[in-house]
């Protein structure tokens, strides 16, 4: 066990984690996860562990070329092979009505689709499914789909980024379009000048539970449990592939092992397993393999990008431009924020930013944790450090001094930015006024020292939702949302919100989410989740409240008792001036008549608010290089958020604590490595495709900030999922620099990068 770890009443601990004693009270108490035990113990069902009577088995078989058409399909063995239900292709599939509604091919969002699977004999990327074989055992469902053989009329591909830069147009969405403000590259007349390019690769969620759908048909319904970051969206993209009713989808998602993104669409593979398991007429599970997991379900786009930045002797920024270029697949769009951040970090008067893609014949990306601006940080955060030394400033110092106080791009203030306090709170922490500023000056048992730090942000948000909640005549209550939880302790955050509002201990409170037939709650995506669904079971809250205290006066107690003289609590309500005066829920149920009291409340964001809501992060890096191997060892860790209020100060530290363990592998092992010859990722195993594990992240220290925003929601929270990995890598990278004198601009920084490097 951890020395650290003290969760007396006081004082927290928490695996570094420090928050102030006056933190302390009602809604933030440290609360552990009320889903711990079930998921320690192995009790929390995640989707492919569900079972059903007459269950058949999948397994997609994929192409072996990454552009042109199949030419022929053998699957005479295969149907005949020992076991096998049916084996589905382009030859032979169900018609999927969606598929004829949009474009071809379908666009992501309206149903989720992308790619049209088995709808032709096209193929757009190497592994692309060409076949589901189905049979009664995995087992035979594995030796049937090796039988599976197809030809080819294959077509050159292009799957390389940095060959085809000069081919990369401008995306249709309007909102990452070429922008200006002020004059164009103004920074190349700057006194001091910083000219760069940063490159980063392919990086892939690889969550540790992998994709996995059982389609379940009961007649015209069908059930379907599905790793998703949203239920309610999956049940929207099946709704609209099979043409079905809301009442005939039902999305199972109790628990999901990490998402990180991969999980925010509903990809080709669950279409496939819903359309086979009608076929066959039984439930059918398809768990994609780790291999699958690499060009089935998204990644990080590849990423090459341009700053220039220029500042006047004070170190004033004069001009920042930022040019990206980035990837898509040739059959969809897919965007990002990359050049986000450019426009409102610093208060700089003349920006320009550029973004570019390219079609390639591989899968389309996706949004993975930090989408875009953890691209963008990279360079811009980069170049930042690169600036500070040409002006021998402190880094932090050349920050301060560009602190955009309101928002440069939309001039108009920020609803709030502790951004100033992040870098206080964390220098103070790992020490860094004390450190020597020279680069390749400190060393520590023959290893080279250095110290670094980076900023991040993120858009803070909030959407709609609605949450059901029951409060029972023994005074439990319970809650329910048709959300996804991924990880971050959403029930958790939800239990400490609701027992704030309502006098109860979260011992009496469970939060039910998981389920598409619950009511509407949002996507697990954006860092919104707790902004948004907080904010419902805070007014689910303030309605019961309400609700309570009619009751209170019509059932004839205290009657000219008003809501705000009334203290609720696990027992009851009471009059705050005279505690003698109280009532149990059951015996004012009893009076009601009614067996509890049960709401669905509706929550949306106010409108209007002429703000600009955005978390902020810092986070300082201690690094060791060794001076003969190269190899780097991220040897301390202080990171800093200012994402409002903290609801939940244990899950929201984890979070941070797991933003570092992923930004650790971004900037020093995080690489998918294509073959373009054959335009395939050839390390597609977590073997090869280097995560950190637990002896890469050292001890961390997270910093709150923890002041409410006051526009957002009533919580003061701002998302923090996103904001936890935005800026790690860089604050890594000028670690180094600072510990080598060598600017590394090409993550992920492995050795031979640091040996090459002059
Ligand atoms: Mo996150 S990339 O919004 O799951």
């Amino acid at each position: 066990m951890n020395d650290n770890f003290n969760t007396n009443e006081t004082d927290i601990n928490v695996n570094g984690l420090h928050i102030e004693n006056s933190f302390m009270n009602g809604l933030n108490d440290p609360e552990d996860r009320v889903d711990g035990r079930a998921k320690v113990t192995g009790a929390a069902k995640y989707s492919a562990e569900f079972t059903h009577p007459n269950m058949a088995y999948g397994f997609l078989v994929g192409s072996a070329i990454a552009k042109g058409s199949i030419s022929s399909l053998d699957t005479k063995a295969a149907e005949r092979a020992p076991g096998v239900l049916g084996v589905i292709t382009y030859l032979n599939a169900p018609k999927i009505p969606g598929y004829d509604a949009g474009e071809n091919p379908a666009k992501g969002p309206t149903w989720g689709g992308g790619l049209k699977i088995f709808n032709s004999d096209r193929i757009y990327y190497y592994g692309q499914p060409v076949a589901l074989v189905i049979a009664d055992t995995l087992e035979r469902v594995h030796h049937a789909a090796g039988l599976i053989r197809a030809k080819y009329n294959k077509e050159t591909h292009t799957t390389d980024l940095e060959q085809n830069t000069s081919k990369a147009a401008a995306p249709k969405n309007a909102r990452l379009g070429d922008y200006k403000r002020g004059e164009g590259d103004v920074y190349k007349t700057a006194l001091v000048v910083v000219e760069a390019e940063y490159r980063m690769p392919i990086e892939v969620h690889n969550p540790m539970e992998p994709h996995a759908t059982i389609a379940v048909w009961e007649g015209d319904k069908v059930t379907v449990y599905e790793k998703t970051q949203g239920v309610k969206d999956t049940q929207r993209s099946i709704m609209n592939a099979f043409k079905l009713k809301a009442e005939d989808v039902k999305v199972i998602a109790h628990y999901v092992g990490g998402g990180f993104g991969a999980a925010l669409r509903t990809w080709p593979h669950a279409i496939a397993a819903v359309m086979g398991a009608r076929k066959i007429g039984r439930p059918l599970k398809l768990v994609l393999h780790r291999e699958q997991m690499f060009n089935n379900v998204g990644y990080r786009p590849e990423a090459i990008q341009k700053i220039g930045i220029g500042a006047t002797k004070e170190g004033k920024l004069t001009g920042i431009t930022h040019e990206a270029y980035s990837q898509t697949s040739t059959y969809e769009e897919f965007t990002e924020g990359i050049t986000a951040m450019s426009r409102f970090m610093y208060a700089c008067p003349n920006v320009v930013t550029k973004y570019r893609i390219m079609p390639l014949d591989l899968s389309t990306p996706t949004w993975m944790r930090g989408p875009g601006e953890a691209t963008g940080a990279f360079a811009l955060e980069s170049a930042i450090d690169e600036l500070s030394y040409a002006l021998d400033l402190d880094p932090i110092e050349l920050r301060l001094r560009n602190h955009a106080d309101t928002d440069p791009e939309r001039n108009r203030p920020f609803s709030s930015k502790y951004l100033k306090e992040c870098y206080q709170m964390g220098a103070d922490a790992i020490g860094w006024w004390t450190r020597n500023r020279k680069p390749r000056s400190m060393q520590e048992d023959g290893w080279l020292v250095g110290y670094g730090v980076s900023s991040g942000t993120f858009g803070a948000f909030r959407g709609g939702a609605s949450v059901l909640a029951r409060l029972n005549s023994d005074g439990s209550l319970l809650l329910q949302s048709a959300v996804s939880d991924s990880g971050p302790g959403t029930a958790t955050a939800m239990t400490q919100i609701a027992s704030q509002s309502m006098g109860l201990p979260p011992s009496k409170i469970t939060f039910q989410l998981g389920d598409s037939s619950l009511p509407p709650g949002p996507t697990q995506g954006g860092s919104m989740t707790t902004a948004t669904l907080g904010s419902a079971v805070h007014e689910a809250g303030e309605t019961l409240k309400a609700k309570l205290a009619e009751l209170v006066v019509t059932a004839g107690h205290f009657h000219e008792a008003k809501r705000e003289e009334l203290v609720f609590s696990e027992g009851g309500i009471s009059m705050k001036n005279d505690p003698s005066k109280k009532i149990s829920y059951s015996e004012l149920f009893k009076a009601a008549n009614i067996p509890a009291l049960e709401i669905t409340q509706e929550s949306k964001p106010p409108g209007g608010g002429n703000y600009s809501m955005y978390s902020f992060s810092v986070h300082f890096v201690k690094v060791r290089v060794h001076p003969s191997t190269g190899v780097v060892r991220v040897a301390r860790v202080v990171t800093c958020g200012d994402a409002g209020k903290i609801v939940s100060p244990k899950t929201a530290a984890s979070q941070m604590i797991g933003g570092v363990v992923g930004g650790i592998g971004m900037a020093l092992t995080e690489e998918a490595a294509i073959d373009h010859r054959y335009g395939r990722i050839i390390n597609n195993n977590l073997a090869d495709y280097h995560l950190p594990v637990h002896a890469d992240v050292p001890h961390t220290e997270v910093l709150f900030v923890n002041k409410p925003d006051p526009i957002i929601n009533p919580m003061g929270s701002k998302g923090m999922g996103e904001i936890a990995l935005i800026g790690f890598a860089p604050a890594v990278t000028n670690a180094i620099y600072h510990a080598t004198g060598k600017r590394i601009r090409e993550i992920p920084v492995t050795p031979d990068k640091v040996m090459m490097q002059s």
